[in-house]
C-alpha cells in the first residue's frame, strides 16, 4: 500500500487531544490553595506594592505531615503499553534485522527485496504464489539467475529497516528456508556496506535440494566500523533458480535470548522500572477487520505456523513478536501482562453481537488465559511448554477489548457482560478491565485514555482528586501529552509530570498507568503518531524528556501519600508527597511549568530527624522546546545532586521549566 496511506487513511483515529466525558468533570484545583494560580512574577509585584501598607506576601510553601498518610500508592502504578505501531517491534525493539522476512501474497511490489546483479550476472526477483515453506506460509520469493559465476554471482538483497547495523567484533545469527531447481548450489550470505559494497561479514551455506528446508547461518564481524548503511545479500554463483523465505538474522539480543529483543531497548524500559506490560494494543488487538485482529493462535509456535497480519496502522506484522514472545518481554523485566483479549469489535466498525456469534471469542480468551497461566496438564499450557516455556506466567489482569465507545452500535455493555461471566467464575482472581463505562454491571477497572495538550494536561493535573471512590478501579491505560514530534519536548514533559502528580496522589484509586505510545522509528515514514516515548534508529535510541519523567517518578514511588498542602506557589507549580514507611524515606515531587525559579519553604511534619544531605534529581531545560532527538539524544536528562538539609523545616529553590524529586531520610 502506498506510504502516503499511512497518514491519508488511517484517521478513523481520536483526535489530537482526545477526552471522555469524564473529563468535563474536571474540577477546579482544591489541593492547591488559589493564590498558587498567581504567577511568581505578579507575587512579588504584589508584595512590593503591599509592603509600604504593611501588607506582607506569603512565601511560597510547602507544608507535609509525614504522619498522616492520605493513601495508598498502587505498587503496580507505572507501567509500559505496547503495540504494533510505528515499527515497534518489526523495526524496533524486536531485534530481527530483515525487513518483511516472510513474503506477503498482497505485495504490488518487492520493495525490500531487489535482485542482485554484478557486471554480466543476471537474476530475476519475483513473489512465486505456487510453493512456500508451509501451509501458512504458501508463498515465497523465487530468484531465477540466468546468468553468474563465482566472481560475479547474482541472487536478491534486503535493505533492512532503513539500514542494517553493523558493528565490531560482532557475531549475527541467521537462518532461511530455502528450496532449488539446482541441487547443490550453494548460498553466499553477507553483510554488505551500501556505499562500499565491501563486506563486513560472509558465509556460505550448501547442500540445498528441491524440498524446503530450514538452513542456518553466522555472520562474524572483525574490527569493522559501526554503520547502519547496510545490506544483506543472498547470492549463488551459477544459473539456477532459488526459491527463499523467512530469510532471518538477528544480533546479538537482551539476555541472549534466541530470536529476542534489542538490547539498548530493554535497557532503556528496564529503567522505568515497569510493573505490567499492557499488550498486545491499542488498535493493533482491532484490527480494522475482524480478520486483521490480533488472533494469538496465529503468533504462536515456530514461525513457519505465523501466517503474519496486516496491523491496523497499515504495514504488515511479522508476528514474530507474539504471545510468547509479549511473555517473555515481561519475564526479563520482571513485569506482568496486562492481557488485553480480542473482545469482538474491529476499528471498521465491524462488531459481533453478544450471544452465540460472541462465544467462540470468549472461548478463544479463555484458551488465551489458560495458555499464560495453565499447569502443562492443560491443553494450552501444554502447548505453552512445547513452544518452550513450560512455567506458567503469573497473570492479575485481563482487559476486555480496547476503547469500545468507539463501538457505535453499542454492543459493548453485552459483550464485555459475556467475557466477564465466562472469566470470573473460572479465574477469581483476575481482575477484568472494561474500556469504556457500561451500565448493566460495575466492572472491577476501568480504562480511560487521555491524549492532551499541555495546557490540557496542566489543567488536569487535579482530575482525579475528587473520583468517587466506591466506583472501579480507574487504569489509565494510555495517555501521553503530545507536544514534539517525534518524541515530546520539555513543555510535554513537564505537563506530563503535573499530571503524574495527581496520578500518584491518587493511586489508592489509580491502579496503573502507562504512557502510549512507547516506541517510535524516526526514520522517514517509520512514524504513524506522534509524539512517542522512546525513539530510534538501526542504530540507536534514545529517551524523550517525558521518558526521563517516567523513569524519575517510578523509580520514587513511596507506598503511601501523606497529606501536602503547597501555598503562595506560582500557576503552573505542582507536588505530590509520598513515604516509604519501611525504608523511612519520603520522595517529594515538586513540578516547576514556569520560566521563573521557584524557592518554597519545606515544612517536613510529624517525621522526627530528617537526614542531611538529601538527594535531588531534576530534569530542566532553558526552554519548552527544548528537547531530545536522535542527533541529540542527551541534551535533556535527569542531573542528581546532593543537598544540605537544615532540619524538618528548610528552603528549596526549584529551578525554572524542571521537574524534580527530593528524596530524604527520615
Ligand atoms: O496510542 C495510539 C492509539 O491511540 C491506540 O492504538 C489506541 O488505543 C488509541 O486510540
Amino acid at each position: 500500500m502506498p506510504l502516503q496511506f499511512v497518514f491519508f487513511f488511517r484517521p478513523l483515529k481520536p483526535p489530537a487531544e482526545k477526552t471522555f466525558s469524564t473529563l468535563s468533570n474536571t474540577r477546579a484545583a482544591h489541593y492547591h490553595g488559589v493564590a498558587m494560580k498567581t504567577p511568581t512574577s505578579v507575587v512579588a509585584v504584589l508584595a512590593a506594592l503591599l509592603l509600604p501598607l504593611g501588607v506582607a506576601a506569603q512565601a511560597p510553601s510547602l507544608a507535609i505531615h509525614v504522619d498522616h498518610p492520605t493513601a495508598k500508592v498502587s505498587p503496580t502504578l507505572y507501567g509500559l503499553m505496547t503495540e504494533e505501531i510505528n515499527y515497534s517491534y518489526d523495526g524496533g525493539i524486536y531485534a530481527e534485522l530483515v525487513h518483511d522476512r516472510v513474503v506477503d501474497s498482497s505485495w504490488d511490489g518487492l520493495s525490500h527485496w531487489p535482485s542482485v546483479t554484478r557486471g554480466n550476472s543476471i537474476a530475476a526477483v519475483s513473489v512465486d504464489l505456487s510453493t512456500g515453506p508451509s501451509a501458512a506460509i504458501p508463498r515465497s520469493l523465487k530468484v531465477s539467475v540466468t546468468s553468474a559465476t563465482k566472481a560475479v554471482p547474482a541472487g536478491v538483497e534486503n535493505d533492512g529497516y532503513w539500514g542494517i547495523p553493523v558493528r565490531p567484533n560482532t557475531t549475527y545469527s541467521g537462518s532461511f528456508y530455502a528450496k532449488t531447481d539446482t541441487a547443490g548450489v550453494p548460498v553466499t550470505i553477507g553483510l554488505v556496506n551500501d556505499q562500499t559494497g565491501v563486506a563486513a561479514a560472509e558465509a556460505t551455506v550448501t547442500g540445498l535440494t528441491a524440498g524446503w528446508k530450514q538452513y542456518t547461518y553466522t555472520l562474524k564481524t572483525a574490527a569493522v566500523p559501526v554503520t547502519s548503511n547496510n545490506h544483506l545479500i543472498l547470492t549463488i554463483p551459477r544459473p539456477a533458480t532459488v526459491w527463499f523465505d523467512l530469510v532471518s538474522l538477528f544480533p546479538p539480543t537482551y539476555r541472549g535470548r534466541k530470536d529476542g529483543n534489542r538490547i539498548d531497548i530493554m535497557e532503556k524500559l528496564a529503567a522505568m522500572h515497569p510493573k505490567f506490560l499492557r499488550l498486545p494494543g491499542g488498535n493493533y488487538l482491532e484490527g480494522e477487520h475482524i480478520p486483521d485482529r490480533f488472533d494469538w493462535k496465529k503468533t504462536i509456535g515456530p514461525w513457519l505456523d505465523r501466517p503474519t497480519h496486516m496491523s491496523p496502522w497499515r504495514y504488515r506484522s511479522s508476528d514474530g513478536m507474539g504471545l510468547l514472545e509479549y511473555l517473555q518481554w515481561c519475564e526479563d523485566l520482571n513485569m506482568e501482562p496486562v492481557l488485553a483479549v480480542y473482545a469482538g469489535y474491529s476499528l471498521a466498525q465491524q462488531h459481533v453481537d453478544p450471544g452465540p456469534a460472541l462465544e467462540p471469542y470468549v472461548q478463544d480468551a479463555l484458551d488465551e488465559i489458560e495458555y499464560v497461566t495453565g499447569s502443562t496438564e492443560t491443553r494450552w499450557g501444554a502447548e505453552r511448554a512445547k513452544d518452550g516455556h513450560p512455567a506458567p506466567f503469573p497473570l492479575h489482569y485481563i482487559e476486555v477489548g480496547n476503547e469500545d465507545e468507539f463501538d457505535r452500535s453499542g454492543s459493548y455493555d453485552g459483550r464485555y457482560a459475556q467475557f466477564y461471566k465466562a472469566i470470573k467464575p473460572r479465574y477469581s482472581n483476575l481482575q477484568i478491565i472494561a474500556t469504556t463505562p457500561i451500565k448493566s454491571m460495575t466492572p472491577d477497572v476501568l480504562d480511560e485514555h487521555f491524549y492532551m495538550t499541555a495546557e490540557k494536561s496542566f489543567s488536569m493535573a487535579n482530575h482525579y482528586d475528587t473520583q468517587d471512590r466506591g466506583g472501579p478501579k480507574i487504569f489509565v491505560g494510555e495517555w501521553a501529552t503530545r507536544e514534539g514530534d517525534p518524541t515530546p519536548n520539555l513543555q510535554a514533559a513537564l505537563a506530563d509530570a503535573a499530571w503524574l502528580t495527581g496520578l500518584e496522589r491518587n493511586s489508592d484509586v489509580i491502579v496503573m498507568e502507562s504512557y502510549a505510545p512507547l516506541f517510535v522509528n524516526v526514520n522517514p515514514g517509520g512514524m504513524q503518531w506522534p509524539s512517542d516515548l522512546i525513539g530510534y534508529n538501526a542504530l540507536s535510541s534514545y529517551g524523550s524528556p517525558s521518558y526521563w519523567v517516567q523513569v524519575m517518578f517510578s523509580g520514587h514511588l513511596g507506598t503511601e501519600v501523606v497529606s501536602s498542602t503547597l501555598a503562595n506557589a506560582a500557576t503552573r507549580v505542582y507536588e505530590s508527597v509520598t513515604r516509604d514507611e519501611k525504608q523511612r524515606k519520603l520522595f517529594i515531587k515538586v513540578v516547576n511549568g514556569t520560566s521563573d525559579a521557584q524557592p518554597l519553604s519545606i515544612d517536613i511534619q510529624g517525621a522526627g530527624k530528617i537526614s542531611s544531605p538529601a538527594k535531588l534529581v531534576t530534569l530542566s531545560g532553558k526552554t519548552p522546546n527544548a528537547t531530545n532527538s536522535i542527533a541529540n539524544p542527551n541534551a535533556l536528562a535527569p542531573v542528581e545532586s546532593s543537598i544540605a538539609v537544615a532540619g524538618p523545616k528548610f528552603k528549596q529553590t526549584f529551578a525554572p521549566y524542571s521537574i524534580n524529586v527530593l528524596e530524604l531520610s527520615y
